[in-house]
């Protein structure tokens, strides 16, 4: 697919805002801008009146510290920033990915109806669309927008006194949270779909539901094991990270949550490792497998079935998922892409090999440099954590 091709699946932008004046320039900023606007010369130029935009980006950044982007500049540079995810290995399909500019929405309600937006628009009935929503970038010297969650769909973790846990033991932190901002807990199951929490700047965070229709789940079973569907396990159909940091030619998008599809190995290891849904022991004394010796491979077996389960199950819903073996032959296919336009091809190898018959995959024997390239997404810091601190110390002063 083209750039050209899904241009039309984009959102235009309202004009740029007003940012405050006299504001020192970023030293960062008109180098990382004037690498970019290369890169995009070079690779993607942009049309006529776009043309010739370092000048007046130099002016920007001297006035402001920053600069306001084109709608081409962040479509294209969200692009690369998936291409440069050296995790990823997904990345064939980084020219298709859907980009929705929603940078000058400064209300979480409009947030929120946007993130429901990208869902639906992600989700696309099962054909899932890599999608990226971009909301307003950080301006110097201010806070910026952040999501609380660490994707938009999740599942509460809840944490009884007696130490067992129900639902996903990674949320328990965060669920906590969610109760404490006044959320009033779900059922209380294993897969109760967690609430959004949208903090803008200088404002205190707000939490949202999700409506149920913009949620596509994929309750799973397994092909031959009639047992699999009782035990009533369920994940969700879009894996949209939403706590990274978008970084494009100096300019930084806190809140630019992002998805592709699942690579079945994922939902494998979100139900099978033993910090998460822990689901091997049940699974291998359902088949009858002898769990008292490791020589059995009780654990290896049992992994198989439950990607099997999670393959078969995705598939039969009509929701996109790829399994390990084709997702690497797709990664090679894109290194070769690549060189053919002049690029090398990084990545994090440990990322890269699936964390199920790793060496049968051709990833597994080669190697590869981790260098990191711009534009690329960041970790930022958990945004709750302050606010959480600040609360419990609160919480405490109140004990006394
Ligand atoms: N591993 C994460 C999860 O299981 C999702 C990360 C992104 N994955 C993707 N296929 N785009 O939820």
């Amino acid at each position: 697919m083209t750039f050209n091709e899904t241009e039309s699946q984009t959102v235009c932008p309202a004009g740029p805002p007003v940012f405050p004046q006299n504001i020192p320039p970023h030293a960062g900023t008109l180098a990382d801008a004037e690498f970019y606007l290369a890169l995009l010369q070079r690779e993607c130029p942009p049309a006529k009146e776009d043309q010739n935009r370092l000048p007046h980006v130099r002016e920007e950044i001297q006035q402001t510290g920053t600069y306001w982007q084109t709608f081409h500049e962040v479509t294209y540079g969200a692009r690369v920033a998936w291409r440069n995810s050296t995790r990823c290995i997904g990345r064939l399909h980084w020219k298709s990915l859907i980009v929705r500019d929603l940078r000058h929405l400064f209300t979480a309600e409009d947030l929120f109806q946007a993130l429901v937006d990208h869902l639906r628009v992600a989700t696309h009935g099962g054909k899932i669309q890599p999608t990226i929503t971009v909301f307003a970038p950080l301006v110097p010297g201010q806070e910026g927008i952040r999501l609380w969650n660490s994707q938009l769909i999740r599942y509460a973790g809840y944490q009884h006194a007696d130490g067992t846990i129900v639902g996903d033991p990674q949320q328990v932190a965060f669920t906590n949270v969610l109760r404490r901002l006044g959320w009033s807990g779900g059922s209380g199951g294993p897969f109760d779909v967690l609430p959004l929490v949208i903090h803008m700047p200088g404002q205190s965070p707000k939490i949202f539901d999700l409506p149920d229709d913009a949620l596509l789940e994929v309750p799973l079973r397994h092909p031959d094991f009639s047992w699999f569907a009782e035990l009533g396990v369920r994940w969700h159909a879009v894996p949209v990270i939403a706590n990274m940091r978008l970084d494009i030619g100096g300019i930084s998008y806190p809140a630019a949550p992002f998805n592709g599809w699942y690579m079945g190995t994922e939902i494998g290891r979100n139900l099978g490792d033993e910090d998460r849904y822990h689901l091997l022991p049940t699974i291998a004394q359902k088949m009858g497998l002898n769990t008292k010796k490791e020589h059995s491979l009780w654990r290896d077996q049992a992994l198989v079935e439950l990607n099997k389960a999670v393959l078969s199950s995705y598939d039969e819903q009509g929701v996109t998922i790829v399994d390990h073996h084709t997702a690497c032959r797709q990664f090679l296919c894109h290194q070769e892409r690549e060189e053919q336009a002049g690029r090398v091809t990084y990545g994090d190898w440990g990322w890269l090999v699936p964390p199920l018959s790793g060496s049968l995959t051709p990833i597994f024997h080669r190697s590869y440099h981790n260098d990191t390239l711009t534009p690329n997404f960041w970790y930022q810091d958990i945004p709750w954590k302050e606010w959480d601190d600040s609360r419990s110390a609160k919480d405490d002063e109140g004990d006394l």
